[in-house]
């Protein structure tokens, strides 16, 4: 039997971006909505985000275990919506580091950007709070794929809307590899 999922009051958020929004379900689990999009706008664009996750960690390169989409039902809002489940890193993301466990992370961090450069993946958007630091493993992960894109994979065939960015791009060369 499927799992039902659902969000009150007390459900704990891990994080906010521009869009999203994760909760963490407790168990390990963790999963991410879109609440100002309707039911298949955020479907669309949670699927997305699963498959270049998937793409990018069959290359290597360390994102959370995804399990896929499923229906979660919000109590803020009486509304059905889709969530994208994935395992729970825990709540040290980057942007929230510092002293010496911020230098391990973005020492862990600085080799994940290399091994995206060396098999094709084009981060666009490196923010520190889509990066998220595990102690227990010593090691940083990525989260929010949404917007990366895949040098020898065309575009299309990961979604209509979504510009390509490569290492060549003049958007590119401020990040730091
Ligand atoms: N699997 C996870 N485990 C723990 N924390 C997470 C996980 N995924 C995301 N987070 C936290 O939640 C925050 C928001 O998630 P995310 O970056 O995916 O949303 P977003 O920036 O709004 O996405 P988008 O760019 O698609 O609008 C992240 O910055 C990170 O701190
Ligand atoms: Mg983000």
């Amino acid at each position: 039997m499927q799992k039902k999922f659902y969000v009150n009051f007390l459900t704990r958020i891990r994080g906010k971006g521009n869009l999203g929004k994760v909760y963490s379900f407790g168990q390990g689990l963790a999963g991410k909505i879109i609440p100002g999009f309707d039911y298949d706008s955020s479907k669309r664009m949670l699927s997305i985000e699963y498959l270049k996750a998937i793409e990018a960690i069959s290359r290597g390169l360390k994102l959370p275990k995804y399990e896929g989409l499923s229906d979660l039902f919000n109590f803020k809002n009486f509304k059905k919506m889709p969530v994208l489940l994935m395992r729970d890193l825990g709540s040290k993301s980057l942007d929230n580091l510092f002293g010496e466990e911020f230098d391990l992370a973005m020492e862990s961090r600085k080799s994940q950007l290399e091994l995206a450069k060396k098999k094709g993946v084009c981060i666009y958007d490196p923010f520190l709070s889509n990066s998220v630091w595990v102690p227990e493993e010593n090691q940083t992960y990525f989260v929010d794929p949404y917007h990366w894109s895949f040098l020898d994979i065309p575009n299309s065939k990961k979604s209509q809307s979504i510009p390509i960015f490569n290492f060549e791009d003049e958007r590119f060369s401020e990040f730091e590899f």
